[in-house]
């Protein structure tokens, strides 16, 4: 037997106090997510989804945003693993960065797909603006961080870097289904607001897209209209067709604000209409600003969650989290051939839906469970609750 000599009594606290900060780490790191991305014990399938609204070229408070609801680690990394994180645009004008959050849209939008996560992007009124050249609200300092008013315009171009990500990877209207099961329930995300009696509303969503990708392809193809101001304002570009008009018009899915506007009884009654004619769950969206708070209308059918997040507003940061969970009910009549599979067996990691899916029986009888939060700095409120039992 031998007494420790100074220096293994060192390397003993080395060791014990690294021990100490990785379990810190480890721990801090579920509390700030909130919810661990694998599923709790009991839970065959569990997914979050992240939506956040309007950014206004703030990359500092997008961050804090993205960090706050567990999107991002602290070297702006995708921490998410297979969440879904949707941003319901407007990520440019009013603010000087629009360029640093559109990039690292672009670097999560790989990071997440890596790790079976997903980033879904929906157009704005302002994203449209800009591809219509009408710059109201380009500030100076958004123009040099693009390099110039020229390049600017080349960027936002159908062979520009921005142009050709907008044209692919954005959408004005986006469905989300929250499992990859058969008739999961499904979210509707779009900038403004979704209304029952537009037009081209089905077949959701791919109608309300079609006519967003025509438009958007022929206001970024060459002869570019000049930027406005100073430059006449020149309207949306010739061949643009009725539908087209009524896609970008006040009362289309960019600009309309009724569902964040309108008197509840009248809201509740669209909302009913709308869901009926798209099948979705819930309708979120961005657009018109409450600087308090994520705004839930009818029993969280209608969720509006831009609050002014950028400096140029000084609203409230928030984010708004929907975590979706399937658990398992076991039979009564299931006793006799006793084993039933452990949802949970080590060797069955859930990360992705593909190796999910064996995990769960057809036919099975599972508890779903829906909670929708709304995050702040400081808090998270839970908005709305949708628990049933259903049959897989
Ligand atoms: C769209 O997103 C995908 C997936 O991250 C990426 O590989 C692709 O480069 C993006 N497209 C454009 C044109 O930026």
């Amino acid at each position: 037997m031998h007494v420790p000599t100074t220096q293994q009594t060192r390397l003993l606290v080395a060791a014990v106090c690294i021990l100490v900060m990785v379990l810190v780490r480890q721990f801090g790191k579920q509390t700030v997510t909130g919810e661990p991305v694998a599923p709790a014990p009991g839970e065959a399938f569990r997914q979050r989804i992240v939506a956040v609204g309007d950014l206004h070229g703030d990359i500092h408070n997008a961050k804090k945003v993205f960090r706050m609801a567990g999107l991002i680690d602290k070297r702006d990394a995708w921490a998410a693993g297979s969440d879904i994180f949707v941003q319901t645009g407007d990520i440019v004008d009013r603010g000087g960065y629009a360029i640093d959050i559109y990039k690292m849209m672009q670097r999560l939008r790989g990071e997440a797909a890596a790790e079976g996560g997903k980033v879904v992007s929906v157009m704005g009124n302002h994203e449209f603006m800009n591809a219509l050249s009408d710059w109201r609200y380009v500030t100076p300092l958004d123009i040099k961080q693009f390099g110039g008013s020229q390049q600017r315009r080349e960027a936002m171009s159908i062979d520009g870097w921005l142009g050709q990500e907008w044209l692919a990877n954005y959408s004005v209207t986006a469905r989300v289904p929250m499992s990859p099961f058969p008739d999961a329930p499904t979210l509707s995300f779009t900038h403004g607001s979704l209304r029952p009696s537009f037009s081209n509303l089905t077949p959701y969503p791919d109608a309300i897209n079609k006519l967003g990708h025509v438009l958007l392809t022929r206001a970024m193809t060459p002869p570019l209209a000049p930027p406005y101001p100073p430059n006449p304002y020149q309207g949306l570009p010739e061949g643009t067709t009725k539908d087209e008009q009524e896609l970008y018009g006040g009362g289309g899915p960019l600009w309309a604000r009724g569902l964040a506007e309108g008197p509840e009884d009248t809201v509740c009654k669209w909302a009913k209409e709308i869901k009926e004619k798209i099948g979705v769950r819930r309708i979120i969206g961005g657009h018109t600003p409450n600087f308090e708070h994520i705004v839930s209308r009818c029993d969280g059918q209608v969720i509006i969650i831009d609050t002014g997040i950028s400096s140029a507003y000084g609203g409230v940061l928030s984010a708004l989290e929907i975590i979706y969970t399937l658990t398992p009910v076991p039979d009564e009549d299931d006793d006799n051939n006793g084993h039933r599979e452990d949802p949970l067996a080590p060797d069955q990691q859930a990360q992705s839906p593909m190796e999910v899916e064996p995990l769960l029986r057809q036919g099975g009888k599972y508890i779903e469970r829906e909670e929708v939060y709304a995050i702040y700095e400081k808090h998270r409120q839970l908005l709305a609750r949708e628990v049933q039992q259903i049959i897989l």
